[in-house]
């Protein structure tokens, strides 16, 4: 079988193609491998030092082999898996399912090779309580895996808790073993706790691996293996994409690229960074992109403690969708992004158009013609439209979408993430700002120990009546 790659396309983000006031010279572009040259080796000795431990992932021979025999347990009895879990231990997941398995995947058996799947990454009672009442009477055929580093996310814990009671009130205490798994740190933390005393079957989260990194670990393998996901296509994808994001030839390797040129929009005024997908198959992976982007670089202090507060913002998008909804202001409004577009070369199916009405002659150029082909002519068209204002543009290309080429995608993303945090000077592993909004949760829950925070927060927790309109 022809190994499909994915390809990073930069020429519409040069001064040839939209002037020099918004365009990356052939100057500009040698003075950014300069700068970036030294950085691709700084993270490849990070990389032996053992600092970036979700770069070996795809190497991991423990992992999948484990991963492919509770995945082969849970597909001989499970009719619905679920996944619980919020951030990096849900979105990777999601994104998996949505390039990889058919749009009717859950609806239609004939598309399935698996389970139906579902991802809870929220506490809203109206989803989640709608999901119970649909299977409270199919909850011996429903497979739960709660994935969580800690165990103490106030989310997946509330609906861990919630599964938790009904299997044992509706299966009994054995009920727990058979129909939980939990993804969780090897030795520490409540879920680890949770899991050994109710001997539930676990895989691990990685050590040093953060959640937005870990899709390539059991964190996302399980999950997509249940699916019928080939997860050895997927981490053989991640790979070879190591192999030329290793490269310390700037121009051979995209994720240096990519991370260059991101960072010097940011500095020239373009601190938004659109990804616009024409394909609903990696609609998911923008959201995916999304959290690893911002968490990773959004960053009040540098490496040397200086206050910057930097950080390019991620918008996703979706073509062609999102043509009648945000284009508008990209062409016109404020010249602040950079688009960096998916575009799909050759898709799984198609679907021809049907003949035109004798009364709608105008519509008899879409006849006969594939759809993909009308996907990629808009793709092409709004691309266009964007350099006529000089909005610079990137292009991955998917040869073909396949469990290979999004492998390479999640590796690319991942390193061009990790070489931007060195560009920008912070670190890219951290999310301090997310903690203060944890603890404060913890507060206006009453967790015992928070009382003093409860305190400072019943001001802005109560609604000023004075300011109510
Ligand atoms: O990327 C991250 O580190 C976060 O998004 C975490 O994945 C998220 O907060 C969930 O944490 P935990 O796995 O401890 O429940």
């Amino acid at each position: 079988m022809t190994q499909h790659n994915i390809h990073l396309y930069y020429k519409n983000v040069t001064s040839e193609v939209i002037g020099t006031e918004h365009g990356i010279s052939k100057t500009q572009f040698d003075q950014l491998a300069q700068t970036t040259a030294p950085l691709i080796a700084e993270l490849n000795r990070q990389r032996k030092a053992g600092k970036t431990p979700y770069r070996d992932l795809p190497y991991n021979e423990t992992y999948p082999q484990q991963v492919k025999t509770l995945a082969q347990q849970v597909r001989q009895n499970c009719e619905t898996f679920v996944v619980l879990g919020i951030g990096g231990s849900a979105l990777g997941n999601i994104a998996l399912q949505t390039a990889l398995n058919p749009f009717m995947y859950n609806l239609d058996d004939k598309q399935r090779s698996g389970p139906r799947l579902f991802v809870f990454d929220n506490v809203d009672p109206h989803q989640f309580g709608s999901f119970l009442e649909w299977a409270a009477d199919k909850l011996d055929k429903t497979v739960f895996n709660v994935i969580s580093k800690s165990g103490r996310t106030a989310e997946t814990a509330a609906q861990m808790l919630v599964i938790f009671d009904l299997i044992e009130k509706k299966l009994g205490p054995d009920g727990l073993k058979k129909q939980v798994i939990a993804t969780t740190d090897a030795r520490e933390g409540t879920l680890r706790k949770i899991a050994d005393a109710a001997a539930l079957r676990t895989l691990e989260v990685p050590d040093g691996v953060g959640g937005r990194f870990s899709v390539l670990s059991p964190v996302g393998l399980l999950s997509a293996a249940v699916c019928g996901i080939d997860i050895d296509a997927l981490l053989a994808g991640a790979r070879a994409m190591d192999a030329r994001c290793s490269s310390e030839n700037f121009f051979n390797n995209p994720a240096a690229l990519n991370a260059a040129i991101n960072r010097h929009y940011y500095h020239r005024g373009k601190p938004i960074s659109v990804m616009m997908p024409y394909s609903y198959s990696l609609k998911d992976m923008s959201d995916w992109y999304r959290q690893l982007w911002a968490e990773s670089l959004g960053k009040r202090n540098d490496l040397k403690g200086n206050e910057v507060c930097i950080g390019p913002t991620p918008v996703k998008a979706l073509g062609t969708t999102d043509q009648h909804s945000q284009v508008q202001l990209y062409r016109e409004g404020p010249n602040d992004k950079l688009f960096t577009f998916l575009q799909v070369d050759q898709f799984n199916r198609d679907v021809i158009i049907g003949p035109a009405p004798k009364n709608a002659p105008e519509l008899s150029y879409l006849a006969g013609q594939p759809m993909s082909r009308l996907l990629n002519a808009e793709k092409v068209a709004t691309e266009y439209a964007l350099l006529h204002d000089k909005r610079p543009c990137l292009t991955v290309l998917f040869d073909a979408i396949d469990a290979g080429t999004v492998g390479q995608f999640i590796y690319l993303f991942e390193v061009t993430t990790s070489l931007a945090g060195l560009l920008f000077n912070i670190n890219a592993y951290d999310q301090p700002a997310v903690e203060l909004g944890k603890d404060a949760t913890f507060a206006l829950m009453d967790k015992p120990g928070s009382e003093a925070l409860a305190e400072k927060i019943r001001p802005f927790a109560a609604m000023d009546q004075a300011f109510m309109s």
